[in-house]
């Protein structure tokens, strides 16, 4: 008769007599979830979007980006790896790019967030955005919301002249279809008619 019976290690117990580590952690983990699952801690916020103001009540450990697309169904900023990777989910926060899938929304109440929606629209379009159509800047799209936030924060950021200045700041985005030389050639040009 093993001492763990009932506790839900009684079977690998008294098969061979011994209860290795791994099998106490497997049998704890439902219950941990289980209490976190029921003390959401939902918070307010306010966020000045695009040029509008929007409140929303949201899980405080909401990432802004998940706030952005889930809430407020901003979807043209991209989730890529949401682990501060690859760029993707880029936008602004008061003027300056940053990855919206490392910062959480409770911490931006009151700041001005700019998104891909709020740069250009089709019939207006950045120069930036102009840009990188004609220079085909972009296969797949995917990453293409998160390279012109980053791109378009550049042009006010210390950045020396030539191609490699520019990978350079541009290194924190990822382009999985490998449209760097135009993307690059797509920033130059907006650099040079600045
Ligand atoms: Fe944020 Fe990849 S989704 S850096
Ligand atoms: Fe496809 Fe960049 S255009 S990942």
């Amino acid at each position: 008769m093993s001492n763990n019976e009932g506790s839900g290690l009684s079977v690998d117990a008294s098969r061979d007599g011994q209860t290795s580590r791994r099998e106490v952690v497997i049998a704890s983990a439902p219950a941990r979830i289980a209490t976190s699952a029921t003390a959401r801690p939902i918070s307010r916020v306010s966020l000045n979007v695009n040029g509008a103001v929007r409140e929303i009540e949201l899980d405080a450990r909401a990432t802004l980006l998940d706030a952005l697309r889930e809430h407020l169904h901003l979807t043209g900023t991209k989730k890529g790896c949401d682990h501060g990777q690859c760029g993707a989910c880029t936008v602004h926060i008061n003027g300056r790019r940053v990855n919206s899938c490392l910062t959480l929304a409770v911490m931006h109440d009151g700041d001005t967030i700019t998104t891909i929606e709020g740069l250009g629209t089709p019939d207006a379009l950045h120069p930036m955005q102009a840009a990188f159509v004609e220079h085909d800047g972009y296969q797949c799209g995917y990453c293409t919301s998160g390279q012109i936030m980053s791109a378009v924060a550049l042009l006010k950021e210390p950045c020396g002249p030539s191609d490699a200045d520019v990978k350079e700041l541009m290194s924190g985005n990822i382009c999985r279809c490998g449209a760097y030389p135009n993307i690059v050639a797509a920033i130059q040009q907006v650099r040079k008619s600045d």
